[in-house]
């Protein structure tokens, strides 16, 4: 590999990836593939943390796999592979749980807010979950996680987790940034506007755009979502429902909000919210072209994982016999 910067990300196959998916993460990552070296994964050992039906997961990973090449990642830049296939997440992670604080652990919010779903037993992954992040992030000597804003806490908690292992046992680890794109970092659900659009939600479909939705579907869910009733497009924390729409136009035409909020000064809701329809529909298009022709082709999927695979492999090895080593074990 080239001697560039490493960035590192993946995501969750634990369902259709969101419109807040696309532009907290994907677009991101698009972005930084051709100057830098790029390593993206899919999260599946992080899915199992809560109850996934295994056929469901497997299809999940090969869609995701897809997707990430639908939208453009490109195996010639970046190494693309699924996490559980390659040994050394599991094992720095049991390494760095023993560096990991359960005081850490329970102050995570996603931790919080995911294990009130789960009754009296909640799995023991779902807590140690982050130390799974910072193994993933570590093992690759990683500079920069491009992530959305829910994920701020984790990489800060991988951050600390580095230091002090390198206060340790010397400089084992890079110690990672994070970058959180200033637009489209926190896409809201359509139907509750103050919190955030989710794969994994179930309760309402209409709260979220799924990328590989009908495209009527995904105009109507932003033509059927919650506003308010003074019909003013405007940037306000107290119109969560306009702001959310405003975030998304300006992600995606990348037209400033002061911009946005003149063009559509006098248009109405109506007007706006076919036009926030009219970009999302045409920005999705072409990736479900390109996915629908991917999926199809299994053998292809099936060696470009393989090749992930060896990539990842070499490199998160290097990192994990160094940690090894350096805590004693032969
Ligand atoms: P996950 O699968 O929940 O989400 C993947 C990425 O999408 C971003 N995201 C959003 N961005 C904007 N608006 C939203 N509504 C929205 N929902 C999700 C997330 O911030 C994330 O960037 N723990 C991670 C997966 C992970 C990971 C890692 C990421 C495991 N190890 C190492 C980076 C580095 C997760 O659950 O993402």
């Amino acid at each position: 590999m080239e001697n560039k910067k490493i960035i590192f990300s993946g995501m969750q196959p634990s369902g259709i990836p969101t419109l807040g998916n696309y532009l907290g993460a994907f677009k991101n990552w698009l972005d930084f593939q051709d100057k830098y070296n790029c390593i993206y994964f899919i999260a599946d050992m992080h899915a199992i943390t809560v109850r996934q039906e295994p056929a469901k997961l497997r299809k999940n990973i090969k869609e995701l796999f897809a997707l990430y090449l639908a939208i453009g990642l490109d195996l010639d830049k970046s190494i693309i592979y699924v996490q559980s296939s390659v040994p050394a997440h599991a094992e720095l992670s049991w390494i760095l749980n023993c560096y990991t604080y359960m005081g850490e652990l329970s102050r995570m919010t996603q931790f919080k807010d995911k294990s009130q779903k789960q009754g009296n037993n909640i799995p023991t992954g779902l807590f140690t979950y982050p130390v799974l992040q910072a193994s993933d992030i570590l093992l690759y000597q990683t500079d920069l996680v491009p992530v959305g804003e829910d994920q701020r806490q984790h990489i800060e908690l991988v951050r600390d987790i580095a230091i002090r292992f390198n206060n340790l046992y010397g400089d084992i680890f890079k110690i990672p940034d994070m970058y959180i794109g200033k637009v489209g970092a926190k896409v809201m659900g359509l139907q509750n506007p103050t919190k955030k659009m989710s794969k994994s939600e179930t309760d309402n479909k209409n709260n979220t755009i799924y990328l590989l939705d009908d495209l009527n579907l995904i105009s109507n869910k932003i033509k059927r979502s919650v506003t308010d009733s003074d019909n003013e497009v405007r940037y306000s924390e107290d119109k969560p429902g306009i702001k959310n729409l405003i975030s998304i136009y300006s992600a995606i035409t990348k037209k400033s909000i002061d911009e946005i909020e003149k063009e559509f000064m006098y248009s109405g809701y109506g007007n706006f919210k076919s036009a926030v329809a009219e970009v999302c529909v045409e920005e999705i298009r072409p990736i479900q072209q390109r996915f629908n022709e991917i999926i199809k082709d299994k053998a292809f999927l099936e060696q470009s994982m393989k090749e992930g695979y060896e990539k990842a492999n070499n490199m998160a090895n290097k990192t994990l016999f160094k940690v090894k080593r350096k805590i004693g074990m032969i």
